[in-house]
């Protein structure tokens, strides 16, 4: 710790340290995104009718004479990035050609419940051979991502996930807009699949990749205009690595949690546990000079990326990052709040929800073949477990809530390890957070830290919304649940 605190204050933080204190974020307990201008009237959106076919495919992602690897993607390649206007609609049309079911959860998106895409809770699985359609209006602008709600391990661990950017939100466009999904594989060196869920994992941190790479590939890197405007949307879709996000090499602000519209602040460092974004506004270099991404949680600090300047037409200015335009998320009424606690910890056994499977059961075949199949229990919340294995099978929600209503959720993580928790369907303001100095944020993902107390806000929307653990093998193995919303 302390030699990270050291290395950071050497070099990253410098030019971030004196703003920062002089902006007194740090004690700051205004609104989140409170003051952002309102963005102005947009056009007429824009009907986008896509097809997604969740497919096996062929990637070398061990480097360009590697082996190949046989990837599970929505698109052609891992990672595929779809971008759309606030204002447009999406028909996403789901192909399902893998041998098992899946489906699309929409992370981060504030959908009707029905195209919330999780198996049994809101849709039934979609089969091999079968298709599904979604359709909505993203009702926020911002950065998120898509998976599947099954077999989380297996299906995202091998590359099944996408990228969703709703756009217009900017003041000023950047000049440059790039995104970085942070995901490990985890890879033979003949490059086939290792285990993705462990036992060991499982009970613990979570089972981690053999091979790190940002955007699918190990070392990443690309061209900037020199002096320009580079907004770099960082995603972190690993399925257990939290990493812990700073920019070297140039000013960085953030603009943007999980897609919410910041007030800029100097970015120092900030935590990504799996699932959750950031939005940071970078000043490139002149020409010739290059920046880096850095994650400082691993043992060693880890380059996410490499971006390089190159030259450009635009002149050495100030740099004042404007914001991004209000969110248009709803503010809970905190004074009126319903606060409910959730407590976060290991499983104590006989509370697991299981139940076995009739053999008769025409779903058993399938459940029994591939899916869903994590029946170890080692996680749990307020004491109630729901593994994977009991997917099918739906406990009683953890709680029941009001439609329009406030409530703030008190969350304690009684275990030895972080915890992203993940509310589905809405956007959360994080009130405050026993470990951690934040400022309030928006967020669909927090990152909840071992003996932490954490408090968010939101406004209840109705249906029945998963609330889960987002390291997929905690998930899995227990520390899953839902709201439901009337
Ligand atoms: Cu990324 Cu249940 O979600
Ligand atoms: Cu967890």
């Amino acid at each position: 710790m302390l030699t990270r605190r050291i290395f950071l204050s050497g070099t990253a933080g410098l030019a971030g340290a004196g703003a920062l204190a002089s902006l007194g974020w740090r004690s700051s307990s205004a609104r989140a995104g409170e003051g952002l201008p309102a963005r102005p009237p947009g056009a007429i959106g824009v009907k986008h009718e896509l097809t997604f076919t969740a497919a096996e495919r062929e990637a070398r992602l061990l480097g360009p004479s590697g082996p190949v690897s046989r990837v599970w993607t929505y698109t052609d390649q891992p990672f595929g990035v779809t971008r759309i206007r606030l204002g447009d609609s999406l028909r996403a049309q789901l192909v399902n050609t893998l041998p098992e079911h899946t489906s699309m959860h929409w992370h981060g998106v504030r959908v009707p419940n029905g195209q919330d895409g999780v198996q049994y809770l809101t849709q039934p699985p979609v089969n091999p051979g079968e298709t599904f359609t979604y359709e909505f209006t993203p009702p926020d602008t911002g950065t998120f991502f898509f998976h599947p709600h099954c077999n989380e391990t297996g299906q995202i661990g091998r590359g099944l996930a996408g990228i969703l950017i709703v756009e217009g939100d900017e003041q000023e466009p950047s000049h440059a807009d790039i995104v970085l999904a942070n995901k490990d594989w985890r890879l033979a060196e003949n490059g086939s699949w290792l285990p993705f869920h462990t036992n060991e994992g499982a009970s613990r941190a979570g089972t981690f990749g053999t091979v790190r790479a940002v955007n699918g590939v190990q070392e990443f890197s690309r061209d900037v205009p020199a002096h320009g405007d580079v907004r770099l949307r960082i995603l972190n879709l690993d399925s257990s690595r939290t990493i812990e996000v700073g920019v070297e090499g140039a000013d960085a602000y953030v603009i943007a949690t999980d897609g919410n519209p910041i007030d800029p602040f100097p970015l120092h460092s900030w935590k990504l546990g799996t699932a959750m974004r950031l939005d940071v506004l970078v000043r490139a270099p002149k020409a010739g000079r290059s920046f880096k991404v850095i994650d400082y949680f691993s043992a060693e600090p880890w380059t996410l990326a490499t971006l390089k300047s190159v030259d450009s037409n635009l002149k050495q200015r100030p740099f004042r990052p404007k914001p991004l335009y209000a969110s248009r998320v709803p503010r809970a009424d905190l004074k009126t709040a319903e606060r409910k606690t959730f407590a976060f910890s290991a499983a104590t056994g006989a509370s697991g929800f299981v139940q076995a499977m009739a053999q008769d059961d025409p779903l058993s075949k399938v459940m029994l073949d591939a899916l869903c199949v994590q029946d170890a229990t080692f996680w749990a919340i307020n004491k109630a477990s729901w593994p994977n294995a009991g997917h099918r099978n739906l406990p009683p929600p953890l709680a029941m809530l009001e439609a329009g209503k406030s409530y703030v959720f008190e969350l304690m993580n009684a275990t030895p390890h972080p915890h992203p928790i993940h509310l589905h369907g809405h956007m959360f303001e994080v009130l405050s957070a026993s470990r951690s100095d934040l400022p309030r944020f928006l967020a669909d993902t927090v990152l909840l830290h071992p003996k932490e107390r954490i408090e968010i806000a939101f406004v209840a929307a109705p249906g029945d919304w998963m609330f889960h653990c987002h390291i997929l093998e905690h998930l899995e193995a227990g520390m899953m649940g839902y709201v439901r919303v009337v």
